[in-house]
């Protein structure tokens, strides 16, 4: 059940150009969230009804931390909200990434893809698992530290060449053997996304992805944000803030 929480903002500072880390303090006795799941921020403004939907990249006690990029007019406000502020947000929605028993688990992630990953990462070490990451960026590396730190091997590729791999996630991992019992969790944009369903495929890897929806409510009550699933040869549509938003990644139809 959504219930919006009053949040003290602790911190919100650039981490690479035009993208932010947002640590809130959240009242005591909050639920934590699951890797995967993501809240929605809410914006004082008047101008800015819709809620902005942010993944957890991280909760640690009562420290959640969201990393952002700056797209448009509601996240550019974000970026300007000083230490102290009010933040109100929504308890963690939707459904989040459901971790092997056992294993390897890869977490490929793209962009604003990368930070949910890492509450992921954590979570996957905490239980055991033998924990690989594959990160692509554009550019300008972020949360690598953290990375680093949760994870018993970092790949990293970049798109301009000045880090890692020259090119994207997938032609970095194309060029890697995997552990037959690898579980791909993935996050990122869709072409991304798309082609990473086809390399799962291809290597018989399970797959399961995080989308990203235009929302409007965000909870569920407005069917604003459908995606389309393809299960037992029929179409689908479910609500990726509801029913997701991570999804199995063999069933989702990418237009
Ligand atoms: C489940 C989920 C998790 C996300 N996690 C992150 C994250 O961890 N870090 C991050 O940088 N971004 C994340 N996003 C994308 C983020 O929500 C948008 O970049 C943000 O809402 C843009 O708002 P804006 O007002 O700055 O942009 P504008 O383009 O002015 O937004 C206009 C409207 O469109 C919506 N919108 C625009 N782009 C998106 C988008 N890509 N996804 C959903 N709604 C959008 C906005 O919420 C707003 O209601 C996530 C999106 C979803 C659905
Ligand atoms: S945003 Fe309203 S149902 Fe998902």
């Amino acid at each position: 059940m959504k219930r919006v929480i009053a949040a003290r903002l602790a911190e919100n500072a650039g981490l690479a150009p035009e993208i932010f880390r947002m640590v809130l303090r959240l009242p005591e006795g909050e639920m934590p969230a699951r890797a995967g799941q993501f809240v929605n921020v809410y914006l004082e403004d008047g101008a800015h009804l819709l809620p902005r939907p942010i993944s957890v990249c991280r909760q640690e006690g009562n420290a959640l931390t969201l990393v952002y990029r700056v797209i448009g007019a509601g996240t550019r406000r974000m970026a300007h909200l000083q230490p102290g502020a009010e933040v109100r947000i929504s308890s963690p929605l939707g459904n989040g990434y459901t971790l092997p028993e056992r294993g390897h688990v890869l977490l490929a992630g793209g962009g604003v893809g990368v930070p949910p990953l890492v509450q992921a990462a954590y979570e996957a070490k905490a239980k055991g698992l033998h924990v690989t990451a594959a990160l692509g960026y554009r550019d300008a590396l972020f949360l690598q530290r953290e990375f680093a730190d949760a994870c018993d091997a970092l790949a990293i590729a970049t798109e301009d060449g000045s880090a890692g791999f020259h090119g994207n996630v997938v032609q970095l991992l194309m060029a890697q053997a995997l552990p037959e019992d690898t579980a791909v969790l993935a996050c990122g944009p869709k072409p991304m996304l798309r082609a990473l369903q086809a390399f799962c495929a291809a290597r018989k890897l399970p797959l399961q992805v995080s989308l990203e929806e235009r929302m409007g409510c965000g909870y569920g009550a407005c069917v604003g944000c459908v995606c389309k699933l393809l299960r037992n040869g029929a179409i689908v549509q479910k609500r990726v803030c509801k029913d997701g938003p991570v999804f199995d990644g063999s069933e989702v139809v990418f237009e």
